[in-house]
C-alpha cells in the first residue's frame, strides 16, 4: 500500500482539526511539520508498552514517546491500576488530600535539592511558579535562563530581544504575538556551556538578577566543572539557581541530572516523566528559598487533583522497584551502539552519539543544506517501516531488545538508502514528505 493511503485517516483528522483548532495541535512538537508529513502517523488511537497504533490501525515502535513524558511504558499496568483505583475513591476531593505530603516527602527522598515541594499540572506552568518564587524571595525582576521553559509570557518576551526571521535564539521562527512588549529585557538568555559569557552578563546586571533558571543539559554533557561554576556565579550573585529538568529528569538517574552529575540547584523544577503520562508538575526546592512562596499568590484549583499525584507516587517508586538508571543506561548504550553498527554497515557517514537517555544521530553530509532532507527522509523512510522517531531517541523501560534490534535493522535499510542518493546526488527524489521543521531552537544541546 502506498504510504500517502497508509495514514489516509490522520491526514483527514488533520485537515479536520484545521478548521477547528488553532495550529491544529496543543503541542507544537506534535504538528506533522515536526516529522515527516505525508507519511508519519498523526493521530493514535491506543497505545500500550513501547508500541502504539495510530488512527489507521498501523502499529509503530515509539522513540517519541509523548515527548518524554512516557518513561515506564504507555499504559502501564500499576500506573493506571493506581490512577483507576484512586477515581474509584475520588479524583479530587472538597478538601486536601493527604497524597500531597506523601508526594513531598517521596520528592525530598529522590531529589537533592528538594526540601519543599509545590505542584502544577504540566512543566511551563511548573517553570511559571518558579520563576514568581524566585522574583519573591529576592526581590529582583531579571531572569537569566538558558533552555525551553515553556509557553508563558515571563519566558517568551524574550524574543522580542532579537529579529525572530534571523534564526537567532531564543526561538527562531516563532513571533512573540500577544505578549506584552513591556516584558522585553525582563529575562535574558544565556549560552550553555558558556561560564564567562554568564559572568559576564551578572556583571553586567550587578545587584538585579534574580535567577538562573537552566536545563541543565540535554543530549551532550555539560563541559567539566561547568555546572559547579554556575552554581558558584550563582551563589556570589545571591541569584536562585533553578534547574529545569522537565526533559532531562528521572531518565539518568531518579533523581535527575542533579544526582548523576552532582551539582544541587535551589530550586527544580519536574513534570513529563514524573507522572508516566498523566498530567502533573512540581517546583521542589531548598526551605529558604521555598517557604518565602507561602506569602506569594500561587494558587490554582486542580493543582489539588489526586490522579497526577497517585500517577507520580506509582511512577517513582516503579522506577526504583525497576531500577531505572541501570535499565535506561542499558537500552540506550546498546541503541547507540546497534545504531552506530548500522551506520557503519551501510557505508553512511555519521554517529549515534549523546547521552544514554537521549541518544541522537547526526549524519555527516557533504553539504548542511541536505540536512533538513536528509532527516526527514531518515523520519520517512523510518515510519513507512513502523517506527516512529525522529533524529533523537527517548526510551521507556518497556523498550526490549527485540524493539531496539528492530529499529537498528530498519536503519540499516534507510542508512542505506540515504547513502545511494547522496552518490547519486539525487536524495531529494527520495523524499515525498514535507520538510521536517524545527519547532524553535533550544539553547542547550
Ligand atoms: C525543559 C522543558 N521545560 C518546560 C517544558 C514545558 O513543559 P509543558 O509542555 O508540560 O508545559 C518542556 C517541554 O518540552 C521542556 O522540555
Amino acid at each position: 500500500m502506498p504510504n500517502q493511503q497508509r495514514v489516509a485517516r490522520s491526514q483527514e483528522l488533520y485537515r479536520r482539526a484545521e478548521a477547528l483548532i488553532p495550529g491544529r495541535t496543543q503541542l507544537i512538537s506534535r504538528r506533522s511539520s515536526q516529522f515527516a508529513h505525508g507519511h508519519s502517523p498523526i493521530y493514535a488511537s491506543r497505545a500500550k508498552g513501547a508500541r502504539f497504533i495510530d488512527a489507521d490501525e498501523n502499529e509503530y515502535i515509539d522513540w517519541v514517546n509523548a515527548v518524554g513524558a512516557i518513561i515506564l511504558g504507555h499504559a502501564d499496568a500499576a500506573v493506571d491500576g493506581a490512577v483507576k483505583a484512586q477515581i474509584d475513591r475520588g479524583s479530587i476531593y472538597t478538601l486536601n488530600s493527604a497524597l500531597e505530603i506523601e508526594l513531598a516527602e517521596l520528592l525530598n527522598e529522590v531529589i537533592p535539592s528538594a526540601e519543599m515541594a509545590r505542584y502544577t499540572k504540566g512543566g511551563g506552568e511548573a517553570n511559571a511558579v518558579a520563576a514568581r518564587i524566585a522574583r519573591g524571595v529576592t526581590g529582583r525582576s531579571l531572569i537569566l535562563f538558558s533552555g525551553y521553559h515553556g509557553w508563558h509570557d515571563w519566558y517568551q518576551s524574550a524574543n522580542y530581544l532579537v529579529d525572530p526571521e534571523s534564526g537567532e535564539f531564543p526561538f527562531a521562527g516563532i513571533e512573540p504575538i500577544g505578549v506584552p512588549e513591556e516584558l522585553a529585557g525582563t529575562a535574558l538568555p544565556f549560552v550553555w556551556g558558556d561560564l564567562e559569557g554568564l559572568r559576564a552578563l551578572l556583571g553586567a546586571h550587578e545587584g538585579r538578577v534574580a535567577a538562573i533558571m537552566m536545563e541543565p543539559m540535554r543530549s551532550e554533557l555539560p563541559p567539566p566543572g561547568y555546572l559547579e561554576g554556575v552554581r558558584q556565579l550563582a551563589r556570589e550573585h545571591g541569584a536562585v539557581l533553578i534547574f529545569d529538568e522537565v526533559s532531562c529528569g528521572f531518565r539518568p538517574r531518579i533523581g535527575g541530572v542533579q544526582a548523576y552529575l552532582g551539582v544541587r540547584p535551589d530550586m527544580t523544577v519536574l513534570a513529563k516523566a514524573m507522572s508516566n503520562g498523566y498530567p502533573m508538575g512540581a517546583v521542589v526546592g531548598s526551605r529558604a528559598v521555598m517557604e518565602p512562596a507561602s506569602r506569594m499568590f500561587i494558587s490554582s484549583s486542580y493543582w489539588s487533583d489526586n490522579l497526577g499525584l497517585v500517577a507520580s507516587l506509582t511512577t517513582i517508586r516503579e522506577l526504583e522497584r525497576r531500577h531505572s538508571a541501570e535499565c535506561f543506561e542499558a537500552i540506550g548504550l546498546s541503541l547507540i551502539k546497534r545504531l552506530n553498527q548500522a551506520l557503519s554497515d551501510a557505508g553512511l557517514a555519521g554517529a549515534c552519539g549523546g547521552v544514554f537517555w537521549n541518544p541522537s544521530l547526526q549524519l555527516e553530509l557533504p553539504d548542511d543544506s541536505l540536512r533538513a532532507v536528509a532527516n526527514t527522509l531518515f523520519i520517512q523512510e523510518m515510519a513507512r517501516r513502523d517506527i516512529h522517531c525522529n533524529m533523537s531517541f527517548k526510551a521507556t523501560l518497556a523498550h526490549s531488545p527485540e524493539d531496539i534490534e528492530r529499529t537498528a535493522q530498519c536503519a540499516g535499510e534507510v542508512f542505506a538508502l540515504i547513502k545511494g542518493g547522496l552518490e547519486r546526488g539525487d536524495l531529494q527524489s527520495l523524499l515525498d514528505s514535507d520538510l521536517s521543521q524545527e519547532p524553535f531552537r533550544r539553547l542547550v544541546r
